[in-house]
């Protein structure tokens, strides 16, 4: 079993979660479930990210502590995976003192050793929303584009790791694509900005400005920069300290997902982390774009946020897995719209998928009382062939929104085989022996529909599968999976229609 590590950035605690995070922890899940299904060996890391001067902040505003303000959020993040069944095997917490910290301490501490860290005066413009210090070119009218608001003047002592350093490295790993960054032109921009050469960056900040967060070791009147803290959550999750076993076995084969605002973290600032420390690099950093409304950017500091607790509420969970692993194409921004959700969910689920699970199972309950009576899996196959070639490739590039489109396609096949068949005519004309053939090859698309949309809709997938009295944990189980003699169940429909 090849072992494959995925993870999520670590979001914010400062609020509740959004749909914006709710599409990164899917991207990863299906990613995960679909490395599973090939029979890989998955490790799937999502957390918080709850030190920085935002968190600080939000908790004076709402008149808690910071460990109040850090604990009610962060539940309301795993709550999330939760109703999002997503499967992920760890959470990960940058306040955990025990797991986190002692990682965090020793990357330092090797970057101490390598030379790269150096003590400097710093003058710069802090942006408390990126948490980062901006350069004036990256300002519009002197404020920060994505908070609108003017940075924060701040002239201390840091200390700064040498990240010019690793510049040349760094963009030859990314044009040779050792280190993988997708899609295509999300890796053009960062080569754009590394062609220009990093720039050493600021890690850490005097206590006295920020009290809240990692210290510097040996020297307890600093704090860690926010960033070197939290990008390292993705190896201390693994036991890095002691160099355990997952930390061997999964950091060498990981895929990253990642917002597009946050690739220059990713792509430069943790790739010279590691190589200063001469750890190995992650393979992928599979980059999405952002969740407008209106054509801005969905934010909890801009408060224009949705709720995935009450999508799921309202349409469950399927409909808001499906809506934003297909609608949005990867890597690129794309606005949510009630309007849209509503059309996507009535044509793809409802009258779609679950129309055509419905008719198949009431179909074979009528004609046959349910039970298989013939099959040809060999036709099924060759039929269907094609289309898992393509969804395979897609689903390899991390393209996920083509991989849905051509699910459906599989869909789209056993709604036509239906009309073209007419099984009501073979029942009429007395045709059984076609009929029961038709009804085989239908339930055995039903079958491959439940494993390649699974890692889009579980639950209808698990509730195919249930009908059909088989669980299919990997690709390969499909194989002869559904035989003469079975009996299939007939079930209610399995998506509510819209009043
Ligand atoms: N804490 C940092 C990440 C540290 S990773 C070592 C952070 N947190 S965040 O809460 O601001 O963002 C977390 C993730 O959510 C990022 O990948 C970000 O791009 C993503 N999203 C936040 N708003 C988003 C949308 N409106 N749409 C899609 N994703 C967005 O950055």
């Amino acid at each position: 079993m090849t072992p494959f590590y995925i993870t999520t950035s670590i979001a914010y605690v400062n609020g509740e979660p959004h749909i914006g995070f709710a599409m990164e922890l899917l991207e990863a899940d299906c990613l995960a479930r679909y490395q599973r299904l090939l029979g890989n060996d998955v490790f799937f890391l999502t957390g918080t990210d709850e030190h920085g001067s935002k968190i600080i902040q939000t908790a004076e505003e709402q008149g808690l502590t910071v460990k109040e303000l850090c604990d009610k959020n962060t539940a309301k993040f795993k709550e999330l995976a939760k109703i999002l069944k997503c499967t992920n095997d760890d959470f990960i917490r940058t306040s955990d003192q025990k797991r986190h910290w002692p990682a965090v301490q020793k990357i330092w501490r090797k970057l101490v050793e390598k030379g790269d860290i150096y003590k400097d005066k710093y003058e710069g413009l802090y942006c408390v929303g990126c948490e980062k210090f901006m350069t004036e070119k990256e300002l519009m009218d002197g404020k920060c584009p994505h908070h609108d608001c003017e940075p924060e003047k701040i002239v201390e002592e840091n200390y700064f790791f040498r990240l010019s350093k690793y510049s040349e490295k760094i963009g030859d790993l990314i044009r040779s694509r050792e280190l993988a960054i997708v899609p295509e032109f999300r890796a053009k921009e960062i080569l754009n900005i590394i062609e220009e050469g990093l720039k050493d960056v600021s890690f850490s900040r005097p206590r006295k400005s920020l009290n809240w967060g990692v210290p510097v070791p040996d020297d307890d009147s600093q704090i860690m920069y926010v960033w070197c803290d939290a990008l390292t959550n993705y190896i201390s999750a693994l036991g890095y300290v002691d160099e355990a076993e997952n930390f061997k076995k999964y950091w060498p084969n990981c895929t990253h997902v990642v917002g597009k605002d946050i690739v220059r973290f990713h792509a430069a600032i943790w790739i010279g982390m590691l190589l200063s420390a001469e750890l190995p690099l992650p393979k992928n950093e599979l980059v999405h774009g952002w969740i407008n409304m209106k054509g801005e950017r969905m934010s909890k500091s801009k408060g224009n946020t949705i709720s995935p607790f009450e999508l799921v509420e309202n349409y469950g969970v399927d409909a808001l897995r499906y809506y934003l692993l297909s609608e949005i194409p990867m890597g690129k921004d794309g606005d949510f719209t009630y309007e849209r959700f509503e059309e996507k969910y009535s044509s793809d689920l409802v009258n779609n998928l679950g129309n055509l699970v419905h008719r198949i199972t009431i179909m074979l309950d009528k004609y046959f009382k349910g039970e298989i009576k013939k099959t040809n899996s060999k036709f099924t196959r060759e039929k269907v062939e094609g289309i898992w070639k393509r969804y395979h490739q897609e689903m390899e590039n991390m393209i996920l929104h083509n991989a849905a489109s051509i699910a459906w396609e599989l869909v789209d096949f056993g709604n036509k085989f239906i009309d073209e068949k007419k099984p009501w005519i073979l029942a009429k004309e007395g045709k059984t022996d076609e009929l029961a053939e038709t009804l085989g090859i239908l339930t055995e698309l039903l079958a491959h529909i439940s494993v390649m949309a699974q890692p889009f809709v579980p639950e209808v997938a698990e509730k195919i599968q249930n009908l059909l009295g088989i669980k299919l944990e990997t690709f390969n189980s499909l194989q002869g999976a559904i035989k003469v003699g079975m009996k299939i169940k007939k079930g209610e429909p399995i998506y509510k229609k819209l009043n």
